[in-house]
This record gives structure tokens, sequence and C-alpha cells, in this order.
């Protein structure tokens, strides 16, 4: 994920390009570049790096003079972070500069024609084909030679393109990567996202897929890859420029626990085609699907408690063994890896150290490895044999939410997929596992809905010292999760436990006032839930109970009952999470704790 800022007008472009890669540096903070054009040629300069070093090597901007530029802070994907393979990125001359947020998933085919060609390449990076491309067919008409280009590449693209032979014209292109273009009285500009721009111009043009702009310095225009131009109505931004990062949240964790009906809706329907699950990108055909005689998931934080619900769903659906690990033991217990094995290894960053080296492992022993990822061309993407995309976008907040909902609905949508293959499920339980899927978003909208409530209840417990969470089953990975949301942000102790172990050791911990979060959403378990929450209030707990609309017989035993709409038992972690996630959000946010940034956390653990 990367942020790009362009300008064109009347004023100095190097400093707003570079006010503008700080509002984007949540976006990639690898390296940085820039390129403007000083009235002669364009100046290019590029550093590994966060932005501070390129705007020290630049002065602010002072040392490259001109009204029109173009900006990159780049997160790599291809290419390691180097000066090399930051962006800009141009031709032979530096008369074509682009920058670039997104992946050409057909560079090297186009690579190779263009050496064949006589081009030589210098990076590493699919972003240099693109300008490589524009040299090719440039013919003094840079909106044919944009579309001519366009029509070409594969993949995803939001671009900012400039040519030094007309440096009244920046030009910006979309497909499938975010982008917005905007306009005040000194020029026009562009970006991957709001921020970037909010403190210039409060009017600004959302770019749709595969539209492509002209921008001059007092005009835009708007075009289809047919080159029909098309008028497009303004936005007027109303958040200030802190909330436009957070779209008027107040916390970007609390803006994408509101994004998750969206990941789960962009996860599943995909991947349902005509009522059936496909999943193109899984590369297994269903006889390979049939001979998988065991699956080992290894992930790690949120990531493995999500492989913990799966290990439950495929194997409760299709009946295929699964052992889930944590990557940091997985990959130094010298696992046994048999024949007819397939590791699935769950990343939201695809950087964890521990979890990529899982995967190297894995192939390094032969065996094929299927990635749950979210970031799109991340390492353990790049080395998995296969990727199944979680589509939960950007996720900044360091507590995962949005796309820890993501990869449940992954599993779901693989443990439904095996067992249809292996036909251990009727045809009238697979609709009614689709329909229920398919609820999900909605029902969880609602829950989060219910967010007042749910703060109020939390503020009862900003002081708390110790709090538990137990379940059985898949109850008992809900509570895995709701213990870890709660303690990464609030700071407060806490543990999850499997309900049935409690009484070995632990319940020796409770006492008056402690308070319980008994996960209760699997009706065969209901009785021994229970039971369990007796014995903890018998010594003093206050017990907070998640559990199915109907389960009225738990209000004996539970103090505060959470209800979550009904839904197939295996689902079930897709909606009790939500109050978990929203409890512990709101006991952070009532101790002042800084939720997004927690200390001592990282979004990406990319070292043991
Ligand atoms: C979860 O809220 C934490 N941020 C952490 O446990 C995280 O899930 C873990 O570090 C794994 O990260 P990954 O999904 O990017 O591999």
């Amino acid at each position: 994920m990367c942020g790009i800022v362009g300008y064109i007008g009347k004023r100095q472009a190097a400093p707003i390009i570079l006010d503008g890669l700080a509002k984007l540096e949540y976006r990639g903070y690898d390296s940085a570049g820039m390129a403007v054009f000083d009235g002669e040629k364009v100046n290019v300069k590029k550093a590994v790096g966060r932005l501070k070093v390129l705007e020290e090597l630049t002065h602010d901007g002072a040392t490259m003079p001109g009204t029109v530029g173009i900006g990159h802070t780049r997160w790599a994907t291809h290419g390691a972070p180097s000066d090399v393979n930051s962006h800009p990125h141009f031709n032979g001359d530096k008369t074509i500069m682009v920058v670039h947020n997104g992946i050409i998933e057909n560079y090297i085919p186009l690579r190779a024609k263009l050496q064949k060609k006589g081009y030589e390449f210098v990076s590493e990076t699919d972003t240099e084909v693109v300008a490589q491309m524009l040299d090719y067919y440039y013919d003094g008409n840079p909106m044919e030679t944009i579309l001519k280009v366009l029509h070409r590449i594969e993949g995803s693209y939001a671009l900012g393109i400039m040519f030094a032979d007309h440096p009244g014209e920046l030009f910006a292109a979309r497909k499938g990567s975010p982008l917005v273009v905007g306009q005040s009285e000194d020029g026009c500009f562009i970006a991957s996202d709001v921020p970037a721009i909010l403190k210039y111009t409060r009017t600004v043009y959302f770019v749709d897929e595969q539209e492509v702009v002209r921008l001059e310095p007092d005009h835009m225009h708007f075009y289809t890859l047919d080159e029909e131009e098309i008028e497009k109505q303004p936005t007027t931004i109303e958040w200030d420029a802190d909330a436009a990062e957070k779209a008027g949240y107040e916390h970007f964790m609390l803006k994408e626990m509101y994004e998750q009906p969206k990941t789960v809706t962009d996860t599943l329907l995909p991947r349902i085609k005509k009522d059936t699950i496909e999943i193109e990108e899984l590369g297994l055909s269903d006889e390979e699907i049939a001979r998988i005689r065991k699956i080992h998931i290894v992930a790690c934080g949120s990531a493995y408690h999500a492989g913990v619900t799966g290990k439950y769903v495929i194997e409760g659906l299709a009946r295929i063994p699964v052992e889930v690990d944590l990557a940091s033991e997985f990959r130094y217990r010298n696992p046994i890896l048999e024949e007819g094995a397939m590791v699935i290894v769950i990343s939201q960053s695809g950087e964890t150290a521990d979890t990529l080296a899982a995967l190297r492992e894995s192939k390094a022993r032969g065996f094929k490895v299927l990635g749950i990822v979210n970031v799109v061309g991340s390492s353990i993407a790049r080395e998995a044999d296969n990727v199944m995309y979680t589509w939960a976008g950007p996720e900044i907040a360091v507590a995962t939410t949005k796309a820890y909902s993501a990869q449940l609905i992954a599993l779901y949508l693989l443990a439904m997929k095996f067992a249809s293959v292996k036909k251990t499920i009727k045809e009238e339980e697979y609709k009614k596992l689709l329909r229920d899927l398919k609820r999900l978003p909605d029902q969880i909208e609602l829950l989060l809905n219910n967010k007042k409530n749910i703060q109020h209840f939390a503020n009862r417990y900003i002081g708390a010292r110790d709090i538990f969470f137990i379940g059985r089953g898949i109850d008992y990975a809900i509570s895995l999760e709701g213990s870890l949301k709660l303690k990464e942000i609030s700071y407060i102790h806490s543990e999850a436990y499997a309900a049935g172990e409690l009484k070995h050791g632990t319940i020796s911990l409770i006492e008056e006032g402690t308070l319980v979060a008994a996960v209760s959403t699997q009706p065969e378990l209901y009785q021994k839930t229970i039971s369990n929450m007796v014995e903890v209030k018998a010594r003093g707990a206050f017990v907070l109970a998640v559990t199915n609309e109907g389960n009225k017989e738990i209000e004996k035993a539970a103090d505060y009952v959470i209800y979550i709409p009904e839904t197939n038992p295996y689902f079930a972690n897709s909606l009790a999470i939500i109050p978990l996630q929203l409890f512990g959000y709101y006991v952070a946010v009532g101790r002042g704790c800084d939720v997004d940034k927690p200390r001592n956390l990282a979004k990406s653990v990319t070292v043991e």
C-alpha cells in the first residue's frame, strides 16, 4: 500500500507534495521520492527510509523549484526498499515520470517484451515497466499514450504521470487502488486519499474505476479508457484534517470495526457465484482437495485465533483433521508434516516474521502453502504457493478487527468448499450455510449499532485489574480473541480459558466482583457453559454472557447478557466478536489509552 500526491498550479509544488505525503505516511513508509519540473527539465529525488529523509535531502522541497510535480511514499511490494526501487520511476531520458500504488500483475512479460526491444531496467519494480511502456508508445500525445498503456497492463493501479514536454499537464488514472483529485484557486491536486490535500481544498473528486484524469493548473478533465470525456460531481469534504484520515471516527480502530460489514461482504461475495462457492485462487483441483489428509493452520495473534475457529469449522463441516499452531512454535518444533498435508498460513500484514518463517519451513519440506493474507503483494502473499486475499483494505489500527473478520470468512469458505468436494454435507445444509453466510454483514451491522449499551457497560470496568473470558469449542476461540482485544489496547490483564479448564487452577483467581465474560453460542454446550458460569459466580464473579437470541436460560446464571442474532453455530464467531471488540475498545477509551497505537506493539511484527 503506497501513497501518491501530485500538484499543478501557481505555487511551488515540492512543499505541497511533501506535506501531502506526510499525511499519507500511514499508507507506506519504507522509502519516498518526488519529481518536479523546474521550467526546463524534471528533477527527481528519492530516498530509502522515512519521508523525513526526503525532506532533509530536498531541504523541505526548497532544492526542487517548480510548480508541477508528483511524489510517492512506498510500502514495498515488488523489489526491496531501496533508493533505486523508490518512486517516481522514469524512462531512459527522464522525460516521463510515474508514481504508482497497486500491483501490475503482468509486469514480467511486459518487461521482457521491452527488453527484447532494447529497453534497460534499473529497478526490480513493476512500476518501472509502466514508465518504459509510456516511453515505448509515446508519440507526443500524452493522453493517447496513457490509454494505450492502460489497455495493456493488468492488475491494480493509482497512477500519477508527468511528461517533461507537457509541463502544463499532469495525468492520473485509477483501477483498483484509491485515488482522489481536487481543485483550489491555487491549482489542482492528485492524492491516494483525502487527508493529503484537505489542507488545500475540500472540493474533491473520487476517481472511479478505469478513469483517467488530465489536470491543468486551473481545470481537470475526466475520461474513460475509451477517451470519452465524462462529467463528474465533486464531493465537499466536511471532516477536519485529522478526522479525514479516520473518516470522521475518533480512532482508526472504531472506523475499521464499522467497516466490517463491508470487508465481510468484499471477502465473501466474489467467491460465491450462482450460489456456489468458487475459490479460484485456491490453486487446488477437486481431486487434490479430496486427497487432503490433514490441514496445518499456522499464524500469530489474532490470526492464530481465527485459525482456532477454522479448526472447529473445517473439522466440523469437512471432517478433515486440522492442527493449529502458533507460528513461533511451529517453526522450531520440527513439525511432522505427512503426505497429504496442506499448510495454511494466516496473516493480515503478510510480513509477520514467524509466520513467514513457518511458510518457508513448510515449503522447504515440499508442502504447498496457502496464504490467507490482507496486504496485496506482501512477502507472505508473494511466497505462498496460492493466496486467498481477505479484501479488508488497509488496516491501520494495531488491534485488528476488520481483517480478523475477513479471515473468518475465508476460513468458512474453505471449510464449505472442502465439505462440498468431500460430500460431507448435504446440498440442503450447504444452501442453509450459504444463506447464513450472506446474512452476516447485516447482522454485524446490527451488533455495531448496539455500541452505546456496550460503552455504558464497559465504563464500569475501566478500573478492573483482571478480566477473564471463557468458552467451549468455538466459544473458546472467540474468548481468545475477545481477551486479546481487551488487553492489547486497555493494558488490563486478561486471560481466555477453555471453560471446562477453569476449575483446574485459574478459578482460584476469581474474586468478588471479578468480571468473567462467558461466551455461549454453541447450543449443544449451553448447559456445560452455564455450569461454569455458576461455578465462577459462586466465587464472587460478575458474569457477562454473550449468547444467541432465544437462549433465555442463561439469564439465571448471568448478571449481564449480550444477545447475538441467530446464525449457524459455525459462524457465531463473526457475530459474538463484535460486542467483545466494542467492549475492549470502550474500556481502552475510558482509560485514556492510545487505542490505535498501543504501547509496546507494532502493526506488523516483522522481527522474531
Ligand atoms: C491483533 O490485534 C494484533 N495486532 C496481533 O496479535 C496480530 O494479529 C499478530 O501480530 C499477527 O499479525 P498478522 O496478522 O499481520 O500476521
